[in-house]
């Protein structure tokens, strides 16, 4: 049995005037962020770095690309409780679905940040939603799923727009979590739901800009993590990488590219952290790869 089995569906009225006041704001600032990121798309395919016009002002190199809107008082993505509904131990994907899944075909995708604007690689999202009904699968895991952001910090979910259920507004429950960083819990909203002025819940800064494609929608939303980032790839950096054969040890801080041994096996970091008890390289891939 699962919980929450009324189907209080209100349609969807893309014609609704229920905008908050915050919203139409949201939605531009949000557009113009991902303007930036198309902007810096090559870049970020091409050489695996990211510079953002905020650094290169900030250090007078030359600018690799415009990404003028993610130090305009963005600031970290908020937190949203919980709620009853959530499982660990989804399974590792990024479709919720098959063909059959009945429900309004959605995909949600987008990037996740650090504090410096820069994409997180390897940062885990782990949706889960109601499913067309507004009923929560607490006995298996029906839409349910988590997946890790790709080197650019991209990620993208296939699912669908999730039913209404009593006392909510139409959202997606999401937690977020740079590698060795602490877990962001949110929920994220759809725009022109007329249940949105009336959830307190309901959080202007979370919504998704959403447009219909088919007869589907596309959903897409930027996390912007609370977590420090190293200088970017113009600035030289503050102490050589380590030499291969260095042993792993806990309480090091470690840069990407650095190089250790842990148990006679040679790994990689890819991401800059300091290392604690735990996180010794064969228990976190997202930090450290064989090599
Ligand atoms: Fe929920």
């Amino acid at each position: 049995m699962t919980p929450q089995m009324d189907n209080n569906s209100t349609p969807h009225d893309p014609a609704a005037s229920d905008e908050a006041p915050g919203e139409r704001r949201q939605i531009s600032r949000k557009g113009l962020l991902k303007a930036a990121l198309v902007a810096s798309a090559a870049p970020l395919l091409a050489g695996g770095g990211v510079a953002l016009a905020r650094d290169a002002a900030s250090t007078g190199n030359g600018p690799l690309a415009p990404t003028p809107e993610c130090d305009d008082g963005d600031d970290p993505t908020p937190p949203q409780m919980e709620g009853p509904y959530f499982k660990p131990n989804s399974p590792r994907r990024t479709s919720l679905v098959t063909p059959s899944t009945p429900g309004v075909p959605l995909t949600v995708s987008g990037y996740v940040f650090g504090r410096s604007c820069r994409p997180i690689s390897g940062a885990l999202l782990d949706f889960w939603q109601a499913d067309t009904n507004g009923s929560y699968d607490m006995a298996q895991f029906n839409f349910r799923g988590h997946q890790y952001t790709a080197a650019d910090g991209s990620f993208s979910l296939t699912t669908i727009v999730p039913g209404l259920y009593p006392g909510r507004t139409r959202h997606i429950h999401v937690k977020a979590q740079a590698p060795g960083g602490r877990i962001l819990t949110t929920q994220l909203y759809f725009p022109n739901e007329p249940r949105n002025n009336t959830d307190a819940l309901f959080d202007p800064e979370l919504l998704m800009n959403v447009r219909n494609v088919g007869n589907g929608r596309q959903g897409s939303f930027d996390f912007v993590l609370d977590v420090a980032q190293t200088p970017g790839p113009s600035e030289p950096p503050t102490k050589p990488p380590t030499e291969p054969g260095t042993s792993w040890a806990s309480g090091t801080s470690y840069r990407a590219g650095d190089r250790v041994t842990y148990g006679g096996v040679a790994y990689r970091c890819l991401q800059a952290h300091q290392a604690i008890s735990g996180w010794e390289p064969p228990n976190v891939p997202a930090l450290w790869e064989r090599g």
